[in-house]
């Protein structure tokens, strides 16, 4: 083989890496219900569905959010890009990156364990190396900072500990 193919050749694979990294999209919380809801092994869903994060877009239209917006000059802190791109996972995204989330899941499961339309059959899913090749994330504090932080006009001190706790759901029949 001549450079030139050579080169031909890694340049076509760097291309289907870059695409293939693209093409995970936003598959949205109720598809990962149908596997994650199972009191068994740790009711993922509704864990989520009771915890802040997927109330967030509510608390953008308390009274206290909306006193902001008007100090502020933010015409409407519930349609506002600014607040929304910590606020909702849909918005948070680039549309054609979409595919079946919902605009009102607030902070929903794909902000912190990434994009799961590569990764949710069963099959990778059950492989964690697998399932982290295909766009999963088992998220650390970086992960939470990257909202928790003072960008956010109502910022409180994030302690990591302290807060996985409030919102943990952990499988029990997990093989650790
Ligand atoms: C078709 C069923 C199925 C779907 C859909 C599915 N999962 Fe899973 N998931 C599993 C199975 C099976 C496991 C491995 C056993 C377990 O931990 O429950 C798993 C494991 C996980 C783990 C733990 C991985 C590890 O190695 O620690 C996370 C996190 C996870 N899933 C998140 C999600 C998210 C987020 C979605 C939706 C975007 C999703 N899953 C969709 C079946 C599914
Ligand atoms: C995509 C942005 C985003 C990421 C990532 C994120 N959070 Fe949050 N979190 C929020 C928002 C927004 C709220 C406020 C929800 C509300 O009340 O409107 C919140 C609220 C919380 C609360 C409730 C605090 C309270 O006052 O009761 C806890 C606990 C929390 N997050 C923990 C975490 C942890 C732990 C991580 C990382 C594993 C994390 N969050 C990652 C956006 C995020
Ligand atoms: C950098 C990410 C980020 C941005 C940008 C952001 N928020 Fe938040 N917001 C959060 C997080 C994280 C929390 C939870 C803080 C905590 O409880 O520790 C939160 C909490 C809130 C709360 C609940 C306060 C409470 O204690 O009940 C309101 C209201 C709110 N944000 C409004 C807004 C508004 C309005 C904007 C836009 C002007 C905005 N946020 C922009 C991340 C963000
Ligand atoms: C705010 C961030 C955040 C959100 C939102 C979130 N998770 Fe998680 N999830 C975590 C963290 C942190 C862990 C623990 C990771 C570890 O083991 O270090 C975790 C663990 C898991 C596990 C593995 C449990 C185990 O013990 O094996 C599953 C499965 C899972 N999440 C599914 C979901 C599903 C489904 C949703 C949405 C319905 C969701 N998560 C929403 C942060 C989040």
């Amino acid at each position: 083989m001549n450079k030139k193919n050579l080169f031909v050749i890694c340049l076509s694979l760097l291309i289907a890496g870059t695409v293939s990294a693209q093409t995970f999209k936003y598959i949205g919380a109720d598809k990962c219900k149908v596997c994650h809801n199972k009191p068994a092994t740790g009711e993922q869903f509704n864990k989520w569905a009771k915890d802040k994060h997927s109330q967030a877009l509510k608390s953008l239209a308390s009274k206290e959010s909306l006193d902001y917006a008007k100090k502020n000059g933010i015409a409407d802190p519930t349609k506002e890009a600014k607040c929304l791109k910590c606020h909702s996972t849909y918005d948070a995204v680039a549309a054609n990156l979409r595919g079946g989330i919902l605009a009102t899941e607030g902070v929903s499961c794909e902000s912190c364990h990434g994009p799961g339309s590569a990764y949710k059959s069963p099959t990778i899913m059950k492989n964690q190396a697998l399932a982290l090749k295909n766009g999963l994330i088992i998220p650390d504090e970086k992960v939470c900072k990257t909202c928790h932080n003072p960008e956010n006009p109502f910022h409180k001190d994030f302690k990591f500990a302290e807060y996985s706790a409030k919102i943990a759901h952990p499988n029990p029949a997990a093989k650790k």
